[in-house]
């Protein structure tokens, strides 16, 4: 890339139309965040020199969680290096190893991680099913000291949403504590205040995990809900062992995340790139890509019409002309990775 994360961007020297970062609002550019952020670097450095729980609590840090506890409409907000690090800090600081943790099969690997990092059992139900969230929870919930039931919010590689509420209601019949990551969802669903807003859940989900580096526009993670439950317990580990972002990079000051439900100039950063592909694309004709081909394999539906002839290959195997060379990366087998 040879230009900023925008709608457009040059890369290798060509002008290409942008489908792939995560600047749903168009902030990562948006100059009222660069001028805040040269201020706050005039003001306070470019590292914090130690972790939170030393010298390293800059007023600034403090600033930063009291708005976006206020912008959840929770009690209190953690502010962490990134999306990933929310999972890592809040999940093992909750459950452990004699508890389970119920989770949505599509769930990003960054709960996968800090699922693994609890060392709780990890039962995953059907993705976006909360019928089967429900067999799954009742049939284990009994077996458990105590009991997490954790999805994405938006899933960012199909942009489903997940059913937040029926979750909801699953885990308050069987007393499992809620926690949603919605990294995908904030600044987007519910006036730009996440999935919870979105389902009316707010006061009721326990936990919002977030993380700064989409709609936000910036860097960093988000621990938000109820200060007892979640936010002094992930406090423990996190704070005293990994300093902070140094400050040019803390969303600034001057762009409380309140403008995201205001600004609706915003949005026309998803909506401009959208409507610049849809416009020129009925007028392109795409060329068949030439695939490379495996002479001696029998053909995709000759594959499929045995399949169909034979009972015992029940399994479900992709038709696709990349079977025939090296897959780039290793399969996907429960998270999603964007
Ligand atoms: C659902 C989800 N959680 C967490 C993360 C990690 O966020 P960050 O880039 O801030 O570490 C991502 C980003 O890919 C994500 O999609």
């Amino acid at each position: 890339m040879e230009s900023p994360a925008d709608g457009w961007m040059v890369v290798d020297g060509r002008k290409v139309l942008n489908f792939c970062t995560n600047n749903y609002l168009g902030l990562a550019n948006d100059e009222r965040l660069k001028n805040a952020a040269k201020d706050a670097v005039e003001r306070w450095g470019v590292g914090p020199a130690a972790v939170r729980s030393i010298a390293g609590t800059q007023a600034l840090h403090v600033e930063l969680e009291q708005r976006l506890a206020a912008f959840k409409g929770v009690e209190d907000a953690l502010y962490v290096q990134s999306g990933f690090c929310a999972n890592q800090a809040v999940i093992p600081a909750l459950v452990g190893k004699e508890d389970c943790i119920f989770s949505d099969a599509l769930n990003h690997a960054s709960i996968i991680d800090g699922c693994r990092l609890s060392r709780a059992k990890t039962i995953v139900f059907e993705h976006g099913n909360p019928d089967d969230c429900e067999r799954v929870v009742a049939e284990n919930v009994k077996n458990f000291r105590r009991a997490m039931l954790i999805s994405d919010g938006v899933f960012s590689m199909d942009g489903d949403i997940a059913p937040l509420d029926k979750y909801w209601e699953v885990a308050e019949r069987h007393g499992c504590i809620t926690m949603v990551d919605d990294a995908h969802g904030e600044g987007v669903l519910g006036g730009g205040r996440g999935i919870v807003h979105h389902f009316g859940l707010q006061g009721k989900f326990d936990i919002e995990v977030g993380t700064l580096s989409k709609a936000f526009g910036v860097v960093g993670g988000v621990v938000a809900g109820k200060n007892a439950l979640s936010i002094s317990s992930a406090k423990k580990r996190d704070l005293f062992f990994s300093r902070r972002p140094q400050p040019p990079r803390t969303p600034p000051r001057a762009s409380p995340p309140s403008t995201f439900s205001k600004d609706r100039a915003n949005w026309s950063n998803a909506f401009g790139t959208t409507r610049a592909f849809l416009r020129p694309v009925s007028t392109i004709s795409v060329s068949k890509p030439d695939f490379p081909k495996r002479p001696s394999s029998p053909s995709c539906s000759a594959r499929r019409r045995s399949r169909r002839s034979s009972p015992r290959s029940s399994t479900p195997r992709a038709c696709s002309p990349w079977r025939s060379v090296s897959p780039p990366f290793p399969a996907a087998r429960h998270a999603s990775a964007s």
